[in-house]
C-alpha cells in the first residue's frame, strides 16, 4: 500500500531537491536506498560527532600500507582485512587484499562462495579450467565458486580486493532502465579456451581447497586445468572493466548510490561510482546524510577525486556500519560551494553488506587514524580546501 509521508517542521517536498537553507538532509530509510524512507532536516552536520566510543566507529584503512602474506611470498595468501559475523566458520562475506607479486606454485579453489575480484593496480592474468582471462587495472573478475584457477602476475604492483560471497553475484535488474543501462553483456570478457595453457608443468601438481576458511591440499599427476578438453554451460569465470561502466546521471534529480548497481548477491550489492555529471543548482550534488539501518557500507577508492570525502586518497578503503550517520566531509561543502563539484572524476566501488562486517587484526595495520571524528574538523577541512585552491 503506498503510504504518504508526514511533514513537520522545515522540509522540502522532493527528496534531495532545493534543500531548506541552513539545513543538511539526511536519509533515514529500509533497504539501502531502495525502501521506504524519511528525510530529517538537521541544523548540525548529522555526523559531525566530537567523540565515540565503542565498535561502529567508521573506519578507514590504507591498503597501500598493509602488507599481504602473497605480496613478497609466492605460497602466501591474501590478507583478510573484513569479514562477518563468525557465527560459523562459513561466512556470508569475506573481503581480502591481494598484492600477489608472483605466480601462484599451486591451483586453487574455494567453496567458501563466489569471489568477485577488483585490481586496483596490476596485470596479468587467470589460468582456469576454462582458458586464460587476462586482469588489469580496472577490472571486475567474477570466479564462480569452485572454479579451479591460478592467479599469474605479469607486473609486480598488484593491488587487489578479492569479495568472497557465500551465494552467488549476478548482475541486478535494470528495471525501466531496460537491459542495455550501466553496462551491455556484451563488453563481458570470458576466458579464452584456446589459449588454455598453465605455466604449472611436470612432477606434482598441487590444487588447494578452501571450505570454511581451512586449505587441503589435493596433489595429482597431471594438470587439472590441463586436464578439461571442453565445456558447456553457463558457469564460468568473466570480466567487465569499470571503464565500460557507463553511469546514469540527471540534472534535475539526485540519483542514489544504487543507480550504480554493477553487481549483487544476496549478501552483497555491489555499485561502481564512475565519472559523471552531477545537477544543477536546485539539485543536492553531493551524498545526502543517511543512516543506513540494513546494510554496512564498504568503499574503496580507485581513481580520481572523491567528491564526498576529504583526506581520502586512491587505494583506501572505507567501512561505515549500519545505524552510524554518514555523509559528505566538510572539505566537499567547501568545493561543492566554490562551484568544483559540477562533474565527478571519480572511480569507487561501494560494497552493502547484509551482516555486520568487522576489521581484522590485520586489517587494523592500516588503519588511519581520526577518520571517526574526520566530520568534526574544519581547520583540516580548510587546509584541504586551500590546497584545492
Ligand atoms: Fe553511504
Amino acid at each position: 500500500m503506498q503510504r504518504f509521508p508526514l511533514k513537520n517542521g522545515v522540509y522540502s517536498n522532493q527528496a534531495h531537491v532545493r534543500v531548506p537553507e541552513g539545513t543538511y538532509e539526511m536519509e533515514y530509510g529500509r533497504q539501502g536506498f531502495f525502501g521506504e524512507a524519511t528525510h530529517l532536516y538537521t541544523r548540525e552536520m548529522p555526523s559531525a560527532w566530537k567523540r565515540i566510543e565503542g565498535p561502529l566507529k567508521p573506519i578507514a584503512l590504507d591498503c597501500r600500507n598493509i602488507e599481504t602474506l602473497d605480496q613478497a611470498e609466492s605460497r602466501g595468501t591474501p590478507t583478510l582485512l573484513l569479514q562477518s559475523m563468525a557465527a560459523c566458520a562459513r561466512r556470508s562475506l569475506s573481503l581480502y587484499l591481494t598484492r600477489r607479486s608472483e605466480p601462484m606454485p599451486f591451483l586453487y579453489r574455494t567453496v567458501d562462495g563466489d569471489e568477485l575480484y577488483f585490481f586496483h593496480r596490476g596485470t596479468g592474468v587467470f589460468e582456469t579450467e576454462f582458458g586464460i582471462l587476462p586482469y588489469q587495472q580496472g577490472d571486475y573478475v567474477v570466479i564462480p565458486k569452485g572454479c579451479v584457477y591460478r592467479v599469474v602476475p605479469e607486473s609486480p604492483d598488484m593491488l587487489a580486493i578479492i569479495a568472497e560471497s557465500r551465494t552467488a553475484f549476478g548482475i541486478p535488474d535494470r528495471g525501466i532502465l531496460g537491459s542495455h543501462a550501466l553496462f551491455d553483456a556484451g563488453v563481458i570478457q570470458y576466458p579464452d579456451f584456446d589459449q588454455k595453457r598453465s605455466g604449472l608443468n611436470g612432477g606434482e601438481i598441487e590444487v588447494q581447497v578452501k571450505r570454511a576458511g581451512f586449505r587441503t591440499k589435493l596433489f595429482f599427476d597431471y594438470n587439472p586445468i590441463e586436464n578439461v578438453v571442453g565445456y558447456k554451460g553457463t558457469v564460468l569465470p568473466s570480466k567487465l572493466n569499470v571503464r565500460d561502466f557507463r553511469p546514469i546521471s540527471s540534472m534535475r534529480y539526485h540519483v542514489p548510490p544504487t543507480g550504480g548497481a554493477t553487481f549483487a548477491s544476496t549478501e552483497v550489492f555491489v555499485g561502481t561510482f564512475a565519472p559523471r555529471p552531477l545537477g544543477d543548482d536546485e539539485v543536492l550534488r553531493l551524498p545526502y546524510y543517511h543512516r543506513n539501518i540494513d546494510y554496512d557500507e564498504v568503499i574503496f577508492y580507485h581513481e580520481g577525486t572523491f567528491f564526498s570525502r576529504g583526506g581520502i586518497e586512491p587505494g583506501m578503503l572505507t567501512l561505515h556500519p549500519m545505524g552510524i550517520d554518514h555523509g559528505p566531509h566538510p572539505q566537499a561543502w567547501e568545493r561543492d560551494r566554490k562551484g568544483l563539484t559540477k562533474q565527478t572524476n571519480e572511480y569507487a566501488v561501494a560494497l552493502d553488506a547484509v551482516e555486520p562486517l568487522f576489521v581484522t587484526p590485520e586489517g587494523m595495520k592500516g588503519a588511519i587514524e581520526a577518520y571517526s571524528t574526520s566530520w568534526y574538523n574544519p581547520i583540516e577541512a580548510r587546509e584541504l580546501v586551500s590546497e584545492l585552491a
